[in-house]
């Protein structure tokens, strides 16, 4: 099994690119640009991550984010990443990236996604993994920032597949954003947003997400399984679901391995992603291996959700159709 699941060909869905920010590079970038991080060594600031709920953890990733000054520093950053996902079998991925993290510290949006987008084209180029970029908005910012940043965004339209609401879920629901993800989809973007597991109205938001924004796929939204309703419409519109299994066990205490089954049962389009794994310190990998642990999942229900993770991406048709058959010949042969 472990060789089945390092071996797959796989594609992450659900990963915010600075949220790959590895404890060393900070190192290295915070000597670089003379900023001053509050611990002695990289493993040092690994032992202060405490994470026990969104907000807690969500501090320490703001936090991290100081030394990301120049473009070379968010080339770097997404390089690393890509790199380490190639090396996982990881042969497609589309990243989240949060620029108003930055823009509100001083540093330009052209900084950040020209940084982001040579790295891309290099990682293609070099390694052989595709990727698109999704650009997040932070819903505890106000919906004028969000559209300020899409409108930022319109010069770079080609450089984006969609657009994705993180951060900070209590009292900013969806609805929040209707206006700007509407314009979003009127520029041709997919759209996706979270809906965290154990969340205040959690169910409103899974609901505002289908019914109102009309969301192309949706992140985490793992409680949509108390409300059969809910589950209903996610399967006949065919709605990815991109669940983090690490990531949900600083919330809830597991890997969700029950409600990732019920949701197999259900034949929902569940993925398997890696969110913030710098932080986490599970890449994909680390999170099918610990959940096939907890759930004692077997290889055609890992290849469900792999296969899954390419059916939901934002590919055309024919780039989904030939990695979907990569991973039928690998299953074959294995
Ligand atoms: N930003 C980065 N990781 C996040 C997460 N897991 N939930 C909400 N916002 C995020
Ligand atoms: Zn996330």
């Amino acid at each position: 099994m472990q060789s089945f699941i390092e071996n797959i060909p796989k594609a992450e869905l659900h990963v915010h690119l600075e949220g790959t920010l590895e404890p060393e590079l900070s190192f290295a970038l915070a000597k670089k640009n003379g900023v001053d991080i509050p611990f002695e060594t990289p493993e040092a600031l690994v032992a202060a991550y405490d994470f026990h709920d969104l907000p807690s953890f969500l501090s320490i990733y703001y936090a991290g984010m100081n030394v990301l000054l120049d473009e070379d520093d968010f080339y770097q950053l997404t390089y690393a990443y890509l790199s380490k996902a190639r090396s996982q079998e990881v042969v497609y991925a589309e990243l989240f990236f949060d620029p108003q993290g930055h823009t509100t510290r001083g540093v330009s949006f052209d900084t950040v996604i020209t940084g982001i987008h040579k790295a891309q084209l290099d990682a293609e180029e070099k390694l052989g993994i595709k990727s698109q970029l999704i650009l997040c908005f932070l819903r505890d910012m106000s919906a004028e920032s969000a559209m300020a940043h899409l409108e930022m965004a319109e010069p770079y339209l080609d450089w984006l597949v969609g657009v994705g609401l993180d951060s900070d879920e209590r009292n900013n629901p969806p609805i929040k954003f209707t206006e700007v993800f509407a314009k979003a989809k009127a520029m041709g973007l997919k759209l996706t947003m979270h809906c965290d597991v154990n969340q205040l109205n959690t169910l409103t938001h899974i609901d505002q997400c289908i019914n109102t924004i009309e969301v192309d796929r949706i992140d985490h939204g793992v409680n949509s399984l108390e409300s059969d309703a809910l589950c209903e419409m996610i399967k006949d519109k065919k709605l990815g679901l991109t669940v983090c299994p690490v990531s949900n066990r600083f919330v809830v205490q597991s890997l969700t391995s029950d409600e990732i089954h019920s949701m197999l049962d259900k034949d929902m389009l569940v993925t398997i992603n890696s969110d913030d794994p710098a932080y986490f310190r599970a890449y994909l990998n680390e999170n099918f291996l610990e959940l096939q642990k907890e759930g004692d999942f077997d290889q055609a229900q890992i290849t469900t959700m792999v296969s899954n993770a390419f059916k939901v991406s934002w590919l055309d048709e024919a780039t989904k159709n030939s990695y979907l058959a990569q991973v039928d010949d690998f299953v074959a042969q294995h």
